[in-house]
């Protein structure tokens, strides 16, 4: 069993999540049938990663009920709209073949695109009609989130982002924990070789204290802050690995000795959101 975190709104998530970028088709399917029955229950899809079929037949091939998996996409910058944005979320629901996704995110904030308070609405909304039960945002700033609550009354309740020893967010977390949101950590793992944060000598050096993984360390070091991971892995042995990080604790000095990894430049390919669009 995977502790929970509570959100703002009253809803339990596991600790760990599993991510799903990549995973599609049969082999999409496969990975994903093996987390859930591995004891992953929290899916992050996105309509961008066109996956929401292969995670939805994941869930029926798996045999756990619905009800007991929690299952969130993303909302593209393409589909920002009130009214595009309406039907993105319909259309993410026909295609995962799903009644509801306990969360939906906008995936990106496109600041100079301007639209991002009204497909924010659009959320509000689709939550208010049932097709979500929780709404948040992803690669969110401050500035941004302040926008949306002030626009509309309702703060998101997760905010994911990029997170992991490179490139910590300590500045963000403040921010999300004095609000209430839940940081979720996206690339969590730096994306295995796109950083080679598991082969730094700090985390290594930590993994042969601990009798851990590097990978088991920096998901650790990450729940321990407070945040919730989600990492993707196709191989059955590394989800295992990936969920089993609640049988130790770090102690205060190598939390400390991960928090200061961290570094200005540290984003995996500066993707700044103030200034970073996806669409
Ligand atoms: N909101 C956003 O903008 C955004 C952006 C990026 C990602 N995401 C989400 O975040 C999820 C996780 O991020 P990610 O997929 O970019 O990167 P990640 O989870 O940090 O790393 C995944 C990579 O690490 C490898 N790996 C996994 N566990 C390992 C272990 N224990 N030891 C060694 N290697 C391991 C995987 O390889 P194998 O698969 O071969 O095991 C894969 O190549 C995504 O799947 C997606 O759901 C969101």
């Amino acid at each position: 069993m995977i502790p929970t975190f509570k959100l703002a709104d009253g809803l339990y998530v596991p600790q760990v999540g599993f991510g799903t970028y990549k995973l599609k088709g049969a082999t999409g399917v496969n990975a994903i049938v093996s987390a859930l029955n591995m004891g992953y229950r929290f899916l992050d899809a996105a309509v961008n990663y066109e996956n929401e079929g292969t995670v939805g037949a994941a869930i029926r091939r798996s045999g756990i009920p619905r009800a007991d998996i929690l299952v969130q996409s993303k909302l593209p910058g393409r589909h920002q709209h009130y009214d595009e944005a309406i039907t993105t979320i319909q259309e993410s629901l026909f295609r995962a073949g799903l009644d509801y996704f306990d969360l939906y995110l906008i995936h990106w904030p496109n600041p100079k695109t301007g639209l991002y308070e009204e497909a924010w609405q659009a959320l509000v909304d689709a939550q208010k009609w049932g097709l979500i039960r929780a709404i948040g945002v992803s690669n969110f700033l401050p500035e941004h989130i302040d926008k949306i609550t002030k626009a509309t009354g309702v703060q998101p309740v997760i905010n994911q982002v990029e997170l992991h020893p490179y490139f910590n967010q300590a500045d963000q977390r403040a921010y999300d924990a004095a609000h209430h949101i839940l940081t979720q950590a996206w690339s969590p793992l730096g994306r295995a070789t796109s950083n080679n944060v598991m082969q730094d000598p700090i985390i290594k050096n930590l993994a042969e204290k601990y009798h851990k993984g590097p990978g088991q360390i920096i998901l650790r070091w990450q729940t321990q802050l407070g945040v919730m991971p989600i990492p993707k892995s196709t191989h059955a042995s590394r989800q295992y690995e990936n969920m089993s990080i609640f049988d130790f604790e770090l102690a205060p000095e190598d939390m400390v000795a991960i928090n200061n990894m961290t570094r200005a430049d540290g984003r995996i390919r500066d993707q700044d959101p103030a200034y970073y669009e996806e669409f």
